[in-house]
């Protein structure tokens, strides 16, 4: 006992006086005092509300600033570890104090998920595992959660120019958000998912222990790969399969608003982009621009394509299978991969170590959802839909849809939780943004009405959605207290279809007591 009293005394001091706290009795400091107990490592940092650093801890990875007022509820500590046994000890005090744990790896969480809860709450922030190890002999990479995209690509380009990875476009995405939830990018149609390419992984359970693929079982491991981040433990580090890429590769942009046939355009280019050679990626961004008239409004269909090769390839083939595109040699760009990345994030493509910088994007308040078509759209609907960017609360209203078929047609619905995948023309991911409190109500009504608009071209019988971008307005688990089967389907189906079955099992068998908890997490069956 004296020995244990002299050897964690340092630490309990550090912990306390980095959290400001005092040794007075207090219900909430008994998890402090819990944690002080157990992590011997000055290093990994609690940070509470009296800690001067605390706004900056908890504000620095928020992308969407709509959960950054002061009336968003605040977690009690935000604790950064920066070994194994820390992540295991947080586990451990917030289950024993009766502390929700929410995880955060790049806070791109559209609904703010990962660092908001209407329960006491406590934030375990990865941002000290952000290791990126690229093993080229063997085309693999061990990258842990912390670490965004863009430090992947960079660490992957490094090393060398024709391998890269599958994943999304912004490049301050986390991985351990991104990757558990898929992960569709500019490399979608050619390999499929992130998710698709992990190959093992390293995670704590609710009862601390740290499992990889073996020890973790297939079921276990399968649902982690697309399921959804924090319900079923804390992801430290993913292995991920690296995939070719050509040293040179060809993207384009071309722009046609509602005065140049945009609508003729979009309506053929739904037909054929899922089509195209699994090396063509192209995506459609629509999106409110000035028009040539002063002062005037119009709306702009921006056709954008990655092509893995050269422009002498890339322009023949469009001019046989997209001729009505108009393509043409200045619309092109030769460039590497990586430079891609940036390119696709509306970013300068030098110096590429942009990928490094955690705050290159604005940060504003936002509000995201998705479809899924199967159907082309009518060229009036597509018109329709273009004039709803003409109204208030668009002015920074973007929607993205990314042809799907390729590699996505040939995985199979089941393969990972992530399920939308035969027979899908294109993604719809629809993002309103504003800068001003005051016209969040406005922004949000007029998401609303859009997302309303396009449920007659959806996916029919299920209206199928991205858990990447998650929506609250889908449905949400219970505060307090248990969450049926029946309850949780009515979200869980859109996102997983049938793979939500599988995923419930899962959670029952990894997690009954529901520990690992937030508004869309796969809920345990009860036991009987
Ligand atoms: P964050 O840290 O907020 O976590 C998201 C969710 O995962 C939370 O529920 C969290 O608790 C959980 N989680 C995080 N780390 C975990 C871990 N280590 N273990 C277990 N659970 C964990 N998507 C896409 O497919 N393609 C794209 O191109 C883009 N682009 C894009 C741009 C922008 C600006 C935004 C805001 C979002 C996207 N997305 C996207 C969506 C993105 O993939 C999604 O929001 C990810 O969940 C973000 O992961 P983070 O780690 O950054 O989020």
């Amino acid at each position: 006992m004296k020995f244990l009293q002299f050897s964690v005394l340092p630490f309990l001091m550090v912990i306390l006086s980095v959290s400001g706290a005092n040794l007075t009795h207090h219900p909430h400091r008994d998890f402090l005092r819990c944690l002080s107990l157990r992590i011997e490592n000055s290093c990994t940092i609690t940070y509470t509300h009296n800690n001067p650093s605390y706004p900056s801890v908890l504000n620095a990875s928020i992308q969407n600033t709509r959960f950054s007022t002061p009336t968003t509820p605040k977690p009690y500590a935000i604790i950064t570890p920066r070994k194994t046994s820390d992540v295991q000890s947080t586990i451990f005090c917030s289950k024993n104090h009766g502390f929700q744990l929410r995880i955060r790896s790049g806070g791109h969480d559209v609904e703010g998920v990962s660092y908001v809860s209407q329960v006491p709450f406590v934030v375990l922030d990865l941002v000290n595992f952000r290791d990126v190890k690229v093993d080229t002999k063997n085309e693999v990479a061990w990258v842990q959660s912390g670490a965004t995209t863009g430090e992947l690509y960079y660490g992957i380009a490094a090393k060398t120019q024709t391998l890269g990875f599958p994943a999304g476009i912004c490049h301050t995405i986390g991985i351990g958000g991104h990757l558990s939830g898929g992960g569709f990018g500019i490399l979608g149609r050619k390999y499929g998912l992130a998710a698709d390419h992990i190959i093992d992984a390293k995670m704590v359970d609710a009862n601390g222990r740290v499992l990889h693929r073996k020890s973790m079982g297939e079921d276990l491991f399968w649902a982690i790969r697309g399921g959804g981040g924090n319900t079923f433990g804390v992801v430290l580090a993913w292995k991920i399969k690296l995939v070719p890429v050509p040293p040179v590769v060809t993207v384009f942009t071309v722009n046609k608003n509602l005065e140049q046939n945009a609508t003729k355009i979009f309506h053929r280019w739904q037909q054929i982009a899922h089509k195209l050679p699994n090396d063509l990626f192209t995506t459609v961004w629509v999106m409110k621009v000035n028009s040539s008239q002063v002062g005037k409004k119009t709306v702009e269909a921006s056709f954008k394509g990655l092509f893995l090769g050269r422009i002498d390839e890339l322009i023949p083939l469009i001019q046989y299978a997209f001729p009505e595109l108009g393509l043409a040699r200045e619309n092109c760009t030769q460039m590497s991969w990586v430079q891609s990345v940036l390119y696709f994030g509306a970013l300068p493509i030098e110096p590429v170590e942009i990928l490094l910088n955690r705050s290159a994007l604005p940060r504003l308040s936002l509000k995201a959802k998705t479809d899924y078509i199967r159907e082309p759209m009518s060229e009036a609907g597509f018109e329709g839909f273009m004039n709803m960017f003409l109204e208030e609360g668009t002015d920074l209203a973007i929607t993205m849809m990314e042809a799907f078929g390729g590699k996505m047609d040939e995985i199979r619905e089941n393969e990972i939780p992530f399920p939308h995948r035969s027979g899908i023309l294109f993604e719809s991911v629809y993002i309103v943004q504003w800068i001003n409190e005051e016209d969040a109500g406005l922004c949000i009504n007029w998401m609303g009405r859009l997302y309303n608009y396009m449920s007659s071209y959806a996916s029919k019988s299920l209206r199928e959605a991205y858990y990447n971008y998650k929506d609250l307005d889908l449905g949400i688990n219970n505060v307090n207290g248990y969450t049926s089967y029946e309850q949780a389907s009515v979200w869980g189906l859109k996102y997983f279809k049938n793979n939500f079955k599988r995923l419930v099992r899962v959670k029952t068998m990894i997690d009954p007591t529901n520990f690992f908890s937030n508004e869309q997490s796969i809920p345990p069956l009860l036991s009987p």
